[in-house]
């Protein structure tokens, strides 16, 4: 099975050229000048003229079917990722959550259970820690053998997923001797808890509450002591969802000194603020993520981040709650909202309006969303570039395209749009996914269990 993607602008992460890409069967077979292939023995002929050839988007970051606060995020691991296939992502990292009590390869296991069968794009997983003891320790090195090779772990949520200093430098530890990443979720959960139980005390209830009980300081904060932590153990960190200035300062800091500290920010964070949040009514619901909307002027940090390289990856933390069911599980108490926000569609497409606005170049837009993703967990050269070789994951993307976000057209499981009305310029046009086309013309080809998971290896910057 042969198909020729012709005459469109190929980009990478170092460039972009016009040519011409041939793929076989599940694999890219070369990338060569206009024309050097004839049509005759090729099954599939897809006309890229005027648009971008690039690499499958990568979202690091998602939580297909995850419990949370007594409800599941609405999206399964096959409407998830069909989504992700709409929006020109064709892998997707999600995350195996241990409860407390239970073992990280029996965690494993669940989670396997849950996607096997489903996906329509490839998936991996990483695992959140959330009961730090020996058998949890040594059961690193079995997820890591077994392809899950990144830990997440909690400063946020006491009683739930938190762990201590001590906690987490014991796993850093672990992270350092088998050369696995740590990621955190870098929020001052003790403070914030004080700051919600004051808030509700004082009978403050409405979804803005969420946002001004978790500031940035306390983010900033959190994300130093993990820095520190990461430094008196020798381990590679990895900042999940960064928001706030402050967070990206001691980044940005830790980076200028030599430390391998990583970190991703995600297009809420990019796009909206917590005016969002203060909308009225409990519309603020539909915004209600940790760590929470900012202030607007962070906005204009992060992007800076995104061009410094201080922020290497955009993931999207997609975890939807539908609003008129599940949101609504903490109307009068903002505590009870679940958290988490809908995204794994529009990540490239938002990152590209960055392109568009003159904030990041186009080999920045494939980096950001492709390439470091892949290099930073262990899946590259097979993802994240268009080599001779690598899993044929491409998305033809029309730069000229126009599109309105609504929850009327979009195709997550979630009766809403965190960018309802946004206007946007560019448009996916064409995927494939291992060489099969999944999206195009408007119509999706794609199937249940097309997907495969994806044994990881280590962070290639630092292995
Ligand atoms: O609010 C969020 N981000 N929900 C998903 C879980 C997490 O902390 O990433
Ligand atoms: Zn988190
Ligand atoms: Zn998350
Ligand atoms: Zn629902």
């Amino acid at each position: 099975m042969r198909t020729l993607i012709r005459g469109g602008t190929v980009l990478s992460a170092s460039g972009a050229a016009t040519a011409d890409v041939l793929v076989e069967d599940e694999r890219v077979a070369a990338v060569a000048a206009p024309g050097l292939f004839g049509e005759e023995a090729v099954d599939t002929v897809v006309d890229a003229t005027g648009k971008y050839v690039l690499p499958g988007g990568i979202d690091a970051h998602t939580h297909m079917e995850m419990p949370f606060g007594g409800t599941f995020s609405a999206d399964t691991f096959e409407t998830g990722t069909r989504a992700a296939a709409w929006g020109g992502t064709t892998t997707i990292i999600d995350f195996a959550v241990q409860k407390k009590g239970t073992s990280l390869l029996s965690t494993l296991d669940t989670w396997h259970a849950k996607a096997d069968g489903d996906c329509a794009v490839d998936y991996g997983f990483h695992m959140i820690i959330s009961d730090v003891n020996d058998t949890t320790l040594k059961e690193m090195e079995s997820c890591i053998g077994g392809g899950v090779t990144s830990f997440k772990m909690f400063m946020a949520y006491p009683g739930v997923f938190y762990s201590t200093d001590g906690e987490i430098l014991r796993a850093m530890h672990k992270a350092t001797e088998t050369g696995s990443t740590i990621m955190m979720h870098a929020e001052n959960g003790i403070a914030i808890d004080e700051l919600v139980a004051k808030a509700l005390a004082d009978g403050r209830t409405d979804p803005v509450q969420h946002g001004l009980t978790r500031p940035p300081e306390l983010e900033g904060e959190a994300t130093s002591r993990a820095i520190t932590l990461a430094q008196v153990t020798g381990a590679p960190l990895y900042i999940v969802h960064l928001s706030a200035a402050q967070a990206l300062a001691a980044v940005a800091q830790a980076r200028d000194g030599g430390q391998n500290v990583f970190a991703e920010t995600c297009p809420q964070y990019l796009y909206l603020s917590i005016e969002d949040l203060a909308k009225p009514g409990f519309e603020g619901a539909k915004y209600v993520a940790s760590p929470p909307l900012r202030e607007q002027h962070h906005q204009a940090d992060l992007w800076r981040g995104l061009r410094t390289n201080d922020l290497s990856v955009v993931s999207t933390d997609h975890c939807p709650f539908c609003f008129k069911d599940q949101k609504e599980l903490g109307r009068g108490d903002f505590a009870k909202i679940p958290n988490g926000m809908p995204g794994v569609e529009h990540r490239m497409d938002l990152l590209h309006q960055g392109v568009v606005a003159g904030e990041i170049s186009l080999a920045r837009w494939v980096e950001i969303s492709s390439t470091t993703p892949a290099r930073m967990f262990g899946l590259y050269p097979r993802k994240g570039v268009l080599a001779p070789g690598s899993d044929a994951d491409i998305v033809v993307y029309d730069p000229a395209g126009r599109q309105t976000i609504s929850a009327q057209t979009h195709h997550m499981n979630v009766d809403y749009s965190a960018y309802e009305g946004f206007q946007l310029t560019g448009k996916v046009d064409t995927v494939l996914s291992r060489g099969r086309i999944v999206v195009a013309g408007g119509e999706y080809h794609g199937s249940a269990g097309h997907g495969r998971f994806l044994s990881r290896d280590l962070c290639q910057y630092l292995n």
